[in-house]
C-alpha cells in the first residue's frame, strides 16, 4: 500500500495524554534492553551520554537512566503537550532528575541549536535513540541528517518503529491483534501510524542515500523495524 502521511507533532492534548497513558511497557523496556545488549557488559560503568529524540512523554528516557546508571539522558521533542507529560514525570522522579533533561526541539535542528543540543563544538551523544519517531517524519532524512548532527564519531545508533503493511487488510488484523482493548482514539492513531510507515526495503534505501552503510535494518516480529550499528 502506499504510504501515508500522518502529522509529524502529536501537539492535541487528548492524543498526548491518550498516548501517555497506553501501556507500552514491554516493548519500551525490549528496546532499552537490546540497547544494553549492543552496548555489552561495561555500559553499566561507561559515562554514556544519550540522546532520545521524539521523546514524546518520556517512557524511554525514564527507562534509559534506570538501566544505565551512569548514562545522562536527553529527551527531545518537537510537541509541547508531550513534553509536558515528560517534564511532570520527571517531578515524580526525584532518583534521576540529575541525569535526565527534557528539551523541546523540533527536526529539522534549527543550526544553532545543534551545538547547544550536543554540548559544544566537537561534543555529541555516544548513543543514538529513537522510538516511534521515523514514521512521523514527512521527510524521513531529516532523522538521518540529526543523528549525524547530534552522534559522536562511533556511536552506536537504535532505532525501533513500526513497519507499513502490504494492504488495509493487514493494518485491520494488526489494530485488532495488538489494540482491540485501547481506546478508539489510540486505536485510530495506530493505525495512522502503521499505514505511515516505512518498508524495509524503503529504510534500506534511505540509509544508503544517507551514507550510512554500517546500519542495518531488519523487520522485527509481525509490526516493526529495527536499525542498529556504529557510525563509523
Ligand atoms: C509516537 S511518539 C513516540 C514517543 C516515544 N519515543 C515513545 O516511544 O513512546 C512520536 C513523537 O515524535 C514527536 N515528533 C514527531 N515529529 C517530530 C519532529 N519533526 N521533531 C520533533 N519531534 C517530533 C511527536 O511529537 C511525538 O511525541
Amino acid at each position: 500500500m502506499e504510504r501515508v502521511c500522518e502529522p509529524e507533532l502529536m501537539e492535541g492534548l487528548a492524543q498526548a495524554q491518550a498516548y501517555g497513558a497506553a501501556d507500552f511497557r514491554a516493548t519500551d523496556q525490549a528496546l532499552v534492553e537490546r540497547l544494553a545488549e549492543l552496548l555489552g557488559p561495561a555500559c553499566q560503568d561507561q559515562p554514556l551520554r544519550i540522546v532520545d529524540l521524539g521523546c514524546g512523554p518520556g517512557n524511554i528516557s525514564f527507562r534509559l537512566v534506570d538501566r544505565f546508571p551512569q548514562a545522562q539522558v536527553l529527551g527531545l521533542d518537537g510537541a509541547a503537550a508531550m513534553l509536558d507529560l515528560a517534564v511532570q514525570g520527571l517531578e515524580r522522579y526525584p532518583h534521576g532528575r540529575h541525569r535526565l533533561t527534557f528539551r523541546s526541539a523540533v527536526l529539522p535542528l534549527a543550526p544553532g541549536l545543534v551545538e547547544s543540543l550536543a554540548g559544544g563544538v566537537g561534543a555529541g551523544f555516544g548513543v543514538v535513540v529513537s522510538n516511534s519517531l521515523l514514521h512521523h517524519l514527512h521527510e524521513p532524512q531529516v532523522l538521518w541528517r540529526t543523528v549525524r548532527q547530534l552522534a559522536l564519531p562511533g556511536a552506536l545508533v537504535l532505532m525501533r518503529d513500526l513497519r507499513r503493511p502490504a494492504n488495509g487488510g493487514a493494518v485491520r488484523q494488526l489494530v485488532q491483534r495488538h489494540a482491540s482493548g485501547a481506546s478508539e482514539l489510540l486505536q485510530r492513531d495506530f493505525s495512522l501510524s502503521l499505514q505511515a510507515a516505512f518498508t524495509l526495503a524503503e529504510v534500506q534505501a534511505q540509509l544508503r542515500q544517507a551514507s550510512l552503510p554500517h546500519l542495518e535494518v531488519k523487520e522485527l516480529d509481525d509490526r516493526y523495524l529495527e536499525v542498529a550499528g556504529w557510525l563509523s
